[in-house]
């Protein structure tokens, strides 16, 4: 599975991935240092925030309540912002694309 990361200088980190991995532990395999996930993907941290692109909410789906509980201690949130440990990445999600954040605390 390939996923892109835009970095918010406009330079992008691109993966080629196992399905089954969370977006997560694809950015910290890869040296994506902008995710930092304190928690290691327990949903209780929300230190693994992106942005999903336009064109991909739809494929990642929804948050879970307890996500979007934690979405409200992510920085920036905004419409489209997502934690990354929770989108598991399958084949439908190959080309995802997500931007990451200024800061994630
Ligand atoms: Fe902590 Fe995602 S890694 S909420």
């Amino acid at each position: 599975v390939r996923v892109r990361f835009q970095r918010p200088d406009g330079s992008e980190a691109a993966c080629d991935v196992p399905a089954g991995l969370s977006l997560m532990e694809a950015a910290l395999n890869n040296g994506v240092d902008e995710i930092i996930a304190d928690c290691g993907g327990a949903l209780s941290c929300a230190t693994c925030h992106v942005y999903v692109d336009d064109g991909w909410m739809d494929r990642t789906g929804a948050p879970s309540e307890i996500e979007e509980e934690m979405l409200e201690f992510a920085v920036d949130r905004r419409p489209n912002s997502r934690l990354s440990c929770q989108i598991k990445l399958g084949e439908g999600l190959d080309g995802l694309s997500v931007a990451l954040p200024q800061r994630q605390q």
